[in-house]
């Protein structure tokens, strides 16, 4: 296998089987024609980055009816009111000559704040129906995907940007180096361009093998970025660790010397050689302690189906369709998922089929057990399900462990 962005040659393979798009939920008459691929992943021990193997074509993921909305969750909202509060106190000194790109800019959930202000921006979107719902919200929007192309484009129409920000993107897109061209030329000479994405250390030490799914090509290291960027003079000069998505990294590049290189860039280098992020080893631990997880959660859905237990998911993210399909976990365990986006509502869970129903039908119901799935927004989720723990119900977990929560400890869970 050889890897995406530096064509180094890896024979170590991670397999989590056949899979389906993670959000391509689907009604019965489509079950015939369900898409699959194999999903897998390598590790660069060259540039050191973690990607898929195979990935589907970006027009069979990111279509005109993506049923991800940013704006669904409040964590997700007050996330990202806080982040163009920030760009707006650190990087924009004068407003009325400032312009904001942000890529994947969905349904505006950022970029409405700086539309508000009346500072000049562009969101790209791909997904026409998230990218109606932002320009519905005053944001500009254009239904495109970004490559080197499209910044000459918006380059010779808008000029450079003071800051590029994208979140939870860049590892969505296969082609990155035509990107790293794009932002070259779209950056002014002392713009940032700032991204976030889930953390690989997050994701090894938390075995949250749920994060890879078709949609997420990479899982990004420091180390990762600094190799991939620095090619196209795009320099590493700050990083923040985020609590968002199970535990995020922002990164923050420049053009070269632009900007002085923080501190949090060498500790964060540190930390990803004292957790060996840059070796293979860690990546075939990762794999073994995988297969264990997926044991020992079909074990415990297993016996409490021998129990004429009651299951059911709590949100039908992405990143269950994973575990479901890794974990070959169907209907004959899990009754439904319950989940608060209208567009998956009726229909079912990419792969494993499993019904998904509006998250009324669990408020009203009273299912034994609850699978977490959306386990980066526990907090929030724990917070407004207290009468599910006193209607007799329990919360099972996958991440970091698979276990069933004492009701306790439900309530003093350390935020996520
Ligand atoms: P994602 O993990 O792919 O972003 O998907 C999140 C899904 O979880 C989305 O469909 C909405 C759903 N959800 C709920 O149903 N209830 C909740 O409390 C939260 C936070 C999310
Ligand atoms: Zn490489």
């Amino acid at each position: 296998m050889r890897c995406r962005i530096c064509q180094y040659k890896s024979e170590f393979v991670i397999s989590f089987g056949k899979m389906p798009l993670a959000n391509h939920f689907l009604k019965k008459e489509d079950f015939d024609e369900e898409y699959f691929f194999e999903l897998a992943t390598m590790f660069c021990d060259r540039c050191k980055t973690f990607q898929l193997i195979e990935q589907p074509k970006p027009d069979k993921m990111f279509h005109d009816n993506y049923a991800f909305f940013s704006g669904t969750s409040k964590k997700m909202e007050a996330h990202f009111e806080h982040l163009a509060k920030y760009y707006q106190e650190k990087f924009i000194t004068k407003p009325s000559e400032s312009f904001v790109v942000e890529l994947g800019s969905n349904d505006g959930i950022m970029l409405k704040h700086f539309s508000k202000k009346g500072i000049d921006h562009i969101g790209i979107e791909p997904s026409l129906n998230v990218a109606e719902v932002a320009r519905q919200q005053g944001v500009n929007t254009i239904s495109k995907f970004f490559d080197e192309n499209l910044a000459k484009e918006l380059y010779l129409r808008k000029g450079q940007a003071d800051i590029i920000s994208a979140s939870n993107v860049m590892c969505h897109i296969p082609d990155l180096k035509s990107v790293a061209a794009g932002i070259k030329l779209l950056l002014k000479p002392n713009g940032v361009f700032v991204f976030e994405d889930p953390y690989l250390g997050d994701m090894i030490e938390k075995v949250s093998f749920d994060q890879i799914y078709d949609e997420h090509v990479y899982l990004f290291s420091a180390n990762a970025v600094s190799n991939i960027f620095l090619p196209y003079g795009l320099e590493l000069f700050n990083v923040e660790r985020q609590t968002t998505h199970g535990g995020s990294m922002r990164y923050y590049l420049g053009h070269r010397a632009a900007h002085a290189r923080e501190e949090s860039v060498d500790s964060l280098f540190l930390y990803e050689k004292d957790k060996n992020l840059d070796i293979v080893e860690t990546f075939y631990n990762f794999s073994k302690n995988c297969v264990k997880k997926k044991k020992n959660l079909i074990h415990m859905l297993s016996e409490l189906k021998e129990k004429n237990k009651r299951v059911v998911g709590y949100a039908a993210t992405s990143k269950s369709t994973t575990v479901l399909n890794y974990c070959d976990i169907g209907p004959d365990l899990v009754e439904y998922i319950s989940d608060t986006t209208p567009i998956k509502q009726g229909k079912f869970s990419p792969g494993m089929h499993i019904p998904v129903v509006p998250y009324e039908r669990f408020k009203r119901d009273d299912p034994d057990y609850a699978i977490l799935f959306a386990w980066n927004h526990e907090t929030e989720i724990f917070e407004k399900e207290e009468d599910f723990l006193k209607r007799g119900g329990h919360w099972i977990k996958f991440v970091p462990n698979v276990e069933v929560l004492e009701q306790k400890s439900c309530a003093s869970l350390p935020s996520d």
